[in-house]
């Protein structure tokens, strides 16, 4: 009895002991980011500068860039966002952060720690850093040339005229068209560019236009996306990490991993039609890669770019059918220029600007990618917009708080396509701060053929059909976002036009 007691009261002064230990280690730290950090000086809430552990929850639930956008309008240009952590608006951080750098000592990296989908035994040009990125990219780069584009212009016409066909089907089957032609937008956005990328860059089109239903892998995919933003806000607080991540799940679901091996054998069966005249992706990538890199790349492509753009593509159709004379604008704007829908193409529907404008300014109101994209700032420390910032701090332009910032956008939440064709009327605003495929060396490679695809798209659906909004559809703007944002339908009434 008295070993036990003794026993029992040397645990309780043990837990006591830690405990007091655990916040005494705390409160140093917290004192350190408060008033000794190099950042301290920096604009920002000192709730938020103690620790990681306010921008996590907001990533996990779901209103980050929101919650960013708000810090913005308060503090301005510069906010101190977490303990080591700062956020930018500017179009001068946009160029010192990502911008070409000719040194690769200045290279901002990305962040390891919030890249964080497991480990990558293959070289991704998504995930890779330095020189091995710059090696992978320069072999991807031939597939999205100009000529390239040109060429692979035949295969995305097949899906978009899969897509026109599709939506005269009135069989209400799957995802087809009711009787009343009322379909969700949203989702044969998805399955056109599920086609069109698979077709391309895995040698096999996924066929979703088809069967009008969702392939398990998107839906899976959709399920690691949002679980990995959890995983990536634990690693915020490490060592904390430990402990959460056994409570989240950071696994691809089985649907994903049947995706994979039938992409790894489509690609295979592509690569062994020898001098074939499909002008896919694959034809272009320049040879140097292992089989290994070929296909992790390869589906990188279908990865990165399918959300990106179908999200982009059923937001425009939100927009411009919620918003009647830019619609009417839109709708003359295409008839006027085209007497059949074959000449409608890549090159003619560059040359229409209010359908330039459409775009740019559903990306400007719904970003693909609305959170700051985080990097390191490299060694010996470096100066954004002034300040000084010493080296390792993780630093990013928070593409959402910019372009619904007054200070760079007149009546920054409305849908005002105007602003990019009448600069005389908006001539305050500040189209350099808008960047939402990022720039330099790890900007989007997919910019120019995403363009081409929304306009075709966007081209090819106005030419055939008269679109009409439905009741119910809710604005974009009030979507979770867990990196990417969360999907919701957008119904629309299509009817050929006579
Ligand atoms: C509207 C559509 C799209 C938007 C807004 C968009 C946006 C972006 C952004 C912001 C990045 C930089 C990510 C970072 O630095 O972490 C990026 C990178 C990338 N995107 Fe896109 N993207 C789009 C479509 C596409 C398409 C269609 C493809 C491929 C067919 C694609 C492939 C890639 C790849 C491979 C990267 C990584 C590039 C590198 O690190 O070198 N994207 N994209």
């Amino acid at each position: 009895m008295f070993w036990t007691s003794l026993a029992l009261i040397a645990v309780v002064i043990s837990c006591v002991g830690d405990t007091l230990l655990w916040v005494a280690v705390h409160a140093a730290l917290f004192l350190y980011h408060l008033f000794i950090n190099p950042l301290r000086h920096f604009p920002g809430p000192k709730c938020d500068a103690l620790s990681q552990l306010i921008g996590s929850y907001h990533l996990v639930k779901g209103d980050s860039c929101k919650y960013i956008a708000k810090l913005h309008e308060q503090y301005g240009d510069a906010v101190r966002t977490a303990s080591n952590e700062l956020s930018f608006t500017t179009p001068t951080a946009w160029q010192e952060i990502y911008g070409v750098k000719t040194d690769w000592d200045d290279v901002y990296e990305k962040n390891p720690i919030l890249y964080v989908l497991g480990p990558q035994p293959v070289s991704n040009i998504f995930f890779c850093p330095g020189r091995e990125h710059a090696r992978i990219r320069k072999h991807i780069m031939p597939a999205f040339s100009g000529r390239a584009l040109h060429e692979q212009e035949s295969l995305m016409r097949r899906t978009l005229d899969q897509l026109i066909d599709a939506l005269r089907n009135r069989s209400g089957k799957a995802n087809f068209p009711n009787q009343d032609g009322v379909v969700n937008m949203a989702a044969w956005s998805v399955f056109q560019v599920t086609d069109v990328l698979t077709l391309l860059a895995l040698g096999q089109s996924w066929d979703t236009l088809k069967t009008g239903e969702y392939p398990g892998f998107i839906t899976d995919l959709y399920g690691t996306l949002k679980d990995s933003t959890k995983v990536r806000a634990a690693h915020r607080l490490k060592p904390y990490h430990l402990i959460i991540k056994r409570f989240v799940s950071n696994d691809f679901g089985t649907a994903f991993l049947e995706y994979f091996t039938q992409a790894q054998s489509a690609v295979t069966n592509r690569r062994a039609e020898k001098a074939s005249d499909k002008k896919d992706f694959i034809q272009y990538v320049a040879p140097g890669l292992t089989d290994e890199e070929m296909f992790e790349n390869l589906n990188m492509l279908v990865v990165a770019g399918l959300d990106s753009t179908a999200a982009i593509l059923s937001a425009a159709i939100f927009y411009i059918t919620q918003n009647p004379d830019s619609y009417d604008k839109l709708v003359h704007e295409i008839q006027s220029t085209f007497k059949s829908d074959e000449e409608i193409t890549i090159a003619s529907v560059s040359g229409l600007r209010y359908l330039k404008a459409v775009i740019d300014e559903t990306m400007r109101l719904h970003p693909s990618v609305p959170v700051g994209l985080p990097r390191l700032v490299p060694k010996g420390g470096r100066f954004i917009d002034g300040y000084w910032v010493p080296e390792g701090t993780w630093v990013s332009v928070a593409q959402y708080s910019a372009y619904r910032s007054p200070k760079y956008f007149a009546k920054p939440h409305q849908f005002i396509p105007e602003r990019w064709t009448d600069t005389t009327t908006y001539a305050t605003d500040n189209h350099f701060v808008f960047r939402p495929f990022s720039t330099g060396a790890r900007g989007c490679i997919g910019k120019t053929f995403a363009y081409a695809n929304i306009r075709m798209a966007l081209a090819l659906l106005l030419w055939n059909f008269d679109l009409k909004a439905q009741p119910g559809n809710i604005d974009p703007d009030s979507l979770k976002e867990y990196g990417l944002w969360e999907h919701h339908p957008v119904f629309v009434q299509v009817k050929e036009r006579v």
